[in-house]
């Protein structure tokens, strides 16, 4: 945070020296002295100034949250049949917040900002058994982190899909809670989080979102089974949206977002045992083997067959939507 802050004021100071230079410019006796030199410092004085404003405008959207949260009603008995339907939510957690890829849910062992791309920063996915932060939280305090996207020390998550995480039930999330605290304490706290300027840009460009989102007002109840609601609960609450659009027709290749194809022109062409296949063995119609990018195994320990008939009957009745660019 500190290094960020003088990072700032270096930039501002190149600011200010690059103004002060169009000046002497601009009090040239030589025209193209004036000219150019107003042209070239006044320019990168403002692209100084502009980097300034955004990269501050990221900083405080990385430090603060963006609404008044109130506490929602989430209170946790833990009974047997929570912690198992708990554990099959749990099972999309997997991916992220474990070094296996299984249970128990201690932690990632991947840094999400490193890689090949440019220095963003530190930013492991936290221990989610009773030996990390866990045993400090309430369980208002982690339906928030899931829902609403808000860490306990009341700053923006990055990366937790909390955007579909959002529409989780409350009996959903009750269930992952009493999961979560069942687990077996494992001893393992991956580093803290780091982001450098540069994330701060491109957050505040607003080319990188913050995990936060609005306060949940009321309760949320999960739809019968048997019913469209209850498969569009699950596509909205599981994550599909992340990948294949809000509104389910894709996301092109390219940007910061993972891509996904329209499953509006896909689905209502399929049959319901066409989309389980896809689920349980990872082969699409034709027998094609999708591709890494879909995270079938996981949606596989996730969903029952009720669960994909639902997502089925509701995907299926979809209108086909022009594939978003
Ligand atoms: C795409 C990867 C990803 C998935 C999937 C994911 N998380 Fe996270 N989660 C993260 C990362 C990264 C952080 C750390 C974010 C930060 O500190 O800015 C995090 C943080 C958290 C926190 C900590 C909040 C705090 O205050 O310390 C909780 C609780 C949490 N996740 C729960 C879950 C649960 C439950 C699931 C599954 C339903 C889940 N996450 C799925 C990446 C993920
Ligand atoms: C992490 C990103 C991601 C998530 C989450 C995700 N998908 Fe996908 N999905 C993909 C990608 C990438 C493909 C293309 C895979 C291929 O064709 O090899 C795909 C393909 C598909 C296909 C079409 C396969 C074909 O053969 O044309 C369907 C149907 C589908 N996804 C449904 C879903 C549903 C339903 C969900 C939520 C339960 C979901 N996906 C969640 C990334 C994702």
């Amino acid at each position: 945070m500190l290094i960020n802050i003088l990072f700032l004021i270096l930039i501002l100071v190149l600011a200010v020296v690059f103004a002060l230079l169009a000046r002497a410019a601009w009090r040239s006796r030589f025209r193209v002295v004036r000219w150019l030199g107003v042209l070239l410092s006044g320019l990168l004085a403002l692209v100084f100034i502009a980097v300034c404003v955004v990269a501050a405008l990221g900083l405080v959207k990385l430090n603060t949250a963006p609404y008044q949260y109130k506490a929602t009603n989430i209170s946790v008995t833990g009974t047997p049949e929570q912690v198992e339907q708990g554990a099959r939510k749990a099972e999309l957690c997997v991916g992220c917040h474990s070094t296996t890829g299984k249970f128990p849910l201690d932690g990632s062992s991947e840094n999400f900002l490193g890689g090949e791309g440019p220095p963003l920063g530190i930013l492991y996915a936290p221990n989610l058994t009773p030996g990390g932060p866990l045993k400090d939280m309430s369980d208002v305090e982690l339906a928030r982190a899931m829902r609403e996207g808000i860490g306990k020390n009341g700053r923006p998550l990055l990366v937790m899909p909390s955007k579909a995480l959002h529409n989780l039930s409350d009996e959903d999330t009750t269930a992952l809670i009493a999961f979560l605290r069942a687990q077996p304490a494992v001893e393992r706290n991956p580093p803290e989080r780091q982001t450098t300027l540069l994330a701060a840009l491109l957050v505040g460009a607003g080319l990188f979102p913050t995990s936060a989102q609005p306060p949940i007002e009321g309760p949320i109840i999960t739809p019968p089974s048997g019913t469209v609601e209850k498969g569009r609960y699950l596509v909205y609450s599981t994550g599909c949206i992340d990948c294949h659009g809000d509104n389910l027709a894709g996301i092109p290749p390219g940007g910061f977002a993972p891509s996904g194809p329209n499953l509006t022109a896909i689905v209502p062409k399929w049959n319901q045992q066409d989309l389980i296949n896809l689920f349980r063995n990872g082969k699409d119609p034709t027998g094609r083997m999708i591709s890494e990018g879909m995270p079938w195994q996981e949606y596989n320990a996730a969903l029952d067959d009720g669960e994909l008939k639902d997502m089925y009957t509701f995907l299926h009745g979809l209108e086909e939507q022009p594939a978003n660019q």
